[in-house]
């Protein structure tokens, strides 16, 4: 299915850990579609050593980065742009994690040092890499930068604990850095709010299994692949979707518009 809607672009992909990340199958579409980038995730998930089998099939570089990290942020821009030649098109952070889920604390008692932590990796992330790109002037106009979040940011769904919270932070920085980069530099900056899907950090989540099953009844598309996140990922990167900013778009199948599918109904009869 390759069109090469991306080609002579070039990107920054964060947060390819193994096979199943979504980031993954991102970066093996854009690849497939012609363009070139730079692979990041945080050095301590180097040592997992999966990203350098990604890199080798996508012709890609590796520069590790903390994203919350400014330092580590100056280096991954500025390298980037020496890597790749010039400014970048686009940019995917598809970063996740919260020490209050993987420690197993209830909403009502979390750590507030965890809770810090999990807004700084999951949505103050995303700020930093917005200014250190605005900073060093390193997007392109018309440029595309996605973020991926989940319905949990809109809507309780209670195992989400504390990444609830800090996708709903996401989603407003997309909204207020798209605002400034959209008048400064014509740079796009938006959310996909994807459904449910298997990867290392939905699995973390208590109930997962269930929340997957409830929400493929609860779509009337059914849950939303990894890879069709990555095809839609990839419409966002091109010139297609060019006046699309500020937006938090919907990957789930119709389930954040469902009130109740039949199916459902059905499974509450007398
Ligand atoms: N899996 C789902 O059900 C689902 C649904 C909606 C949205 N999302 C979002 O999709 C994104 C990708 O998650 P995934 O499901 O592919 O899981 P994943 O575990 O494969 O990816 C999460 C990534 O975040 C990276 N990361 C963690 N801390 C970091 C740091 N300090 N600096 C840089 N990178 C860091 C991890 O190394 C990992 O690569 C996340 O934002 C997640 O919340 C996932």
């Amino acid at each position: 299915m390759a069109n090469q809607l991306l080609k002579g672009k070039k990107g920054i992909i964060f947060g390819a850990l193994n096979d199943q990340s979504i980031a993954w199958k991102v970066a093996e579409r854009a690849h497939e579609e012609g363009a070139e980038f730079v692979l990041t995730n945080a050095p301590i998930a180097m040592r997992m050593g999966e990203i350098n089998g990604l890199a080798e099939k996508t012709g890609s570089q590796i520069i590790p980065a903390d994203a919350t990290n400014t330092e580590d942020l100056e280096n991954l821009v500025t390298q980037s742009m020496e890597i790749l030649g010039g400014k970048i098109d686009f940019v995917l952070h598809s970063i996740g994690m919260s020490p209050n889920v993987r420690k197993g604390k209830h909403y009502t008692e979390n750590n507030y040092q965890y809770y810090q932590q999990t807004m700084d990796v999951s949505a103050m992330s995303l700020h930093k890499t917005l200014a250190t790109l605005y900073k060093h002037d390193a997007m392109n106009e018309w440029g595309s930068v996605v973020a991926l979040t989940s319905i949990a940011a809109l809507r309780i769904f209670p195992d989400y604990n504390d990444i609830a919270d800090a996708k709903s932070l996401l989603e407003s920085i997309a909204r207020s850095f798209g605002y400034h980069y959209g008048i400064a530099k014509k740079v796009r900056v938006n959310t996909i709010s994807q459904s449910p899907t298997v990867t290392t950090a939905g699995q973390g989540i208590k109930g997962f299994n269930e929340f997957i099953n409830f929400s493929e009844q609860m779509s009337p598309l059914g849950n939303a692949p990894a890879v069709a996140c990555a095809d839609y990922c990839v419409s966002m990167f091109s010139d297609l979707t060019r006046y699309v900013t500020m937006q938090n778009l919907f990957h789930d199948g119709g389930f954040s518009n469902t009130g109740v599918t039949q199916q459902v109904i059905e499974r509450f009869g007398n």
